[in-house]
């Protein structure tokens, strides 16, 4: 009998040595210390024993069991211990190891562009002013002086909106400039105090839409930034130098300058201004055509009657507007050759900037 608990003693510790995981351990608890197992069985043989057998069977099996079941207590510690050290292993963080980036979207570049104008004019003490894309014919033409049939309207290929009022004051256009925002600013001004109307000085930044073929050079959509000052000692003079200062704060100190005599409907005298070509420095390349110059706005003095549309007595009120291109502008600087890159959406060319 002794040599029976010798024989469960060895075997159950030799299958206990590899169990190595929870369910095994269960399988040789069931099988080893369970009430069906063989040394539980050897209990119910006790009886049969004589007297003199029974006291050293009995020591040797509550021994056997008390060995067992330790020895089952400290398998499962183990095999706790070395799956905690195997669940950290596999969770094991470096943190020395780079981090992953985290996309960062950015603003379109003509937004760029358009904040940094209308930074450097609100320096220079302009407010912004905002007037709606869908004006009536009325602002966007008549009150700048372009009556119905005139020719400066072919020059700006219109998109008419369908309203069923073919009234001709009351057709509604898409803005094809920024320029009616002004009769629209002076008139809210003059309306605070007709007798006294305020001084004036706006940045009216916004799209405006042409009804053109889709080309490298031109598009059906495109910014604006229009500035506008009035008041009653305004002259030609503070234009030069408003607008001088603006390109020296937006090309660098030592752009050069100049004006050429123009023609808008809308400011008498008009002129554009030129910025010497910062790609050549003004020898002649292919950006500025060879002609040492590039265009960058349109500008002029109010008209008198463009003034009085907007309810300032233009015997008392003098003024003068501008109007630039911000993606002009972006195209001159970073030499982009084709303008159909602004509204492509093609994240290429968008990630440069
Ligand atoms: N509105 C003109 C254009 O679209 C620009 C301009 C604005 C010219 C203001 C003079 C004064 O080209």
């Amino acid at each position: 009998m002794l040599d029976k608990l010798e024989k469960i003693e060895k075997e159950a510790l030799k299958t206990l040595a590899s169990v190595k995981d929870k369910a095994n351990l269960e399988k040789w608890r069931l099988a080893k210390i369970g009430r069906h197992s063989p040394m539980m069985n050897m209990f119910s043989q006790m009886a049969s024993l004589s007297k003199e057998e029974r006291p050293a069977f009995g020591q040797g099996i509550n021994r056997l069991k008390a060995l067992l079941e330790k020895e089952f207590e400290d398998r499962r510690a183990h095999i706790k211990q070395a799956e905690l050290e195997e669940s950290l292993a596999s969770e094991k963080l470096d943190i020395s190891l780079p981090g992953r980036p985290v996309k960062m979207g950015r603003l379109h570049p003509s937004t760029q562009n358009l904040r940094r104008v209308l930074g450097i004019l609100a320096e220079m003490g302009f407010q912004v002013y905002t007037a709606r894309d869908v004006e009536s014919d009325e602002y966007n033409f008549q009150l700048l002086n372009i009556p119905p049939h005139h020719p400066a309207r072919e020059m700006q290929d219109t998109f008419y909106i369908d309203t069923g009022n073919n009234d001709e004051s009351e057709k509604q256009v898409l803005r094809t400039h920024t320029s009616p925002g002004q009769v629209r600013a002076m008139r809210e001004f003059s309306s605070q105090n007709p007798d006294n109307p305020p001084p004036i000085r706006i940045a009216l930044p916004g799209m405006c839409y042409r009804f053109e073929q889709i080309t490298a050079r031109s598009e059906v959509q495109f910014n604006q930034v229009e500035g506008l000052v009035l008041g009653q000692t305004i002259t030609f003079g503070d234009l030069k130098g408003t607008l001088s200062e603006f390109a020296r704060r937006m090309f660098g100190s030592h752009v050069k300058t100049r004006f050429r005599s123009d023609h808008f409907p809308f400011t008498e005298p008009s002129a554009e201004m030129d910025i010497e070509c910062y790609v050549c420095g003004g020898k002649g390349c292919s950006v500025c055509k060879k002609s040492g110059w590039l265009e960058i706005l349109g500008c002029g003095m109010v008209h008198p009657s463009v003034l009085a549309n907007g309810g300032y007595d233009p015997a008392r009120y003098s003024g003068f507007a501008f109007g630039m291109g911000p993606e002009r502008q972006l195209m001159l600087r970073h030499k982009i050759s084709d303008i159909r890159y602004f509204w492509g959406n093609d994240i290429r060319f968008l990630e440069q900037f």
